[in-house]
């Protein structure tokens, strides 16, 4: 469970100072597919990090799982990072010049696991996204959507609690970003909790809650039933 509390994140640039986020208090329970939307500029992105301790916050708390990830030390931050949050960017973040299973196995690698149970949990990882036969290709060599599924199979290895993606289908045409949606879909299903930021009124509509996000605030937050979800898509 994801507990934000009355979280501010303030930039200053000399006498200037701006709110990036200007009290966001949110509770993400375990299990929900959440999107988070909102106008450029709005803090989706800020938050997001946030919640994955890539950014630090000004004011408030959040809890994950009842732990102040705020006030984690580096090493803390480092597991957390490894091993409680898999993260999916716009812009994939793969090592071009590393096969796909390397990109797939780093994480396992920094986290200090080697041997023969890394082949079989990189092989399972590339299997939910469909991707076995890439597995010794060069990163570099892969389409963008291919690209995008591997950079899901490296955040999902460590067997994750929580999904973060930011604009997971920014760079990708419509047949990729469905096929994206659709893993996400069943990594949800498969109970992943799912933190996805995105500025598409569709993709947003996949998941079963709706955040928007306005001026560094929470404006709107919507439920809504799965099977309402599969009656509209059907
Ligand atoms: N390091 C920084 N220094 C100063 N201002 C920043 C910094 N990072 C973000 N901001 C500002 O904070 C605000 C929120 O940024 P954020 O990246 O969270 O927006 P976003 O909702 O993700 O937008 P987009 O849809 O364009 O990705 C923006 O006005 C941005 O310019
Ligand atoms: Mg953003």
């Amino acid at each position: 469970m994801i507990e934000i509390r009355n979280v501010k994140k303030e930039y200053r640039s000399g006498e200037k100072s701006f709110f990036a986020l200007n009290g966001v208090s949110l509770e993400i329970g375990e299990g929900e597919f959440v999107a988070i939307t909102g106008k450029s500029g709005s803090g989706k992105s800020t938050l997001l990090n946030m919640i994955g301790t890539l950014d630090t916050v000004t004011e408030g708390n959040i809890f994950v799982d009842g732990q102040d990830i705020a006030h984690f030390t580096g090493k803390q931050i480092a597991e957390f990072r490894n091993r409680t949050v898999g993260f999916v960017f716009q812009s994939f973040y793969l090592e071009p010049s590393y096969t796909v299973y390397d990109n797939v196995e780093l994480p396992l690698v920094l986290s200090g696991s080697v041997g023969k149970k890394n082949r079989e949990r990189v092989e399972g990882a590339l299997k939910a996204v469909n991707l076995s036969e890439k597995i010794t290709e060069k990163a570099r060599n892969l389409s963008g959507g291919e690209q995008q599924r591997v950079a899901i199979a490296r955040a999902i290895v460590n067997n994750p609690a929580y999904i973060l993606a930011d604009e997971p289908c920014g760079n990708l045409d419509s047949a990729n970003s469905e096929n994206i949606m659709r893993i996400l879909k069943e990594l949800h299903a498969a109970g992943k909790t799912i933190v996805m930021v995105t500025h598409d009124p569709e993709d947003a509509q996949k998941a079963e809650r709706i955040v928007t996000m306005s001026d560094g605030k929470v404006a709107n937050d919507t439920k809504r039933m799965l099977d309402e979800i599969e009656a509209k898509s059907a």
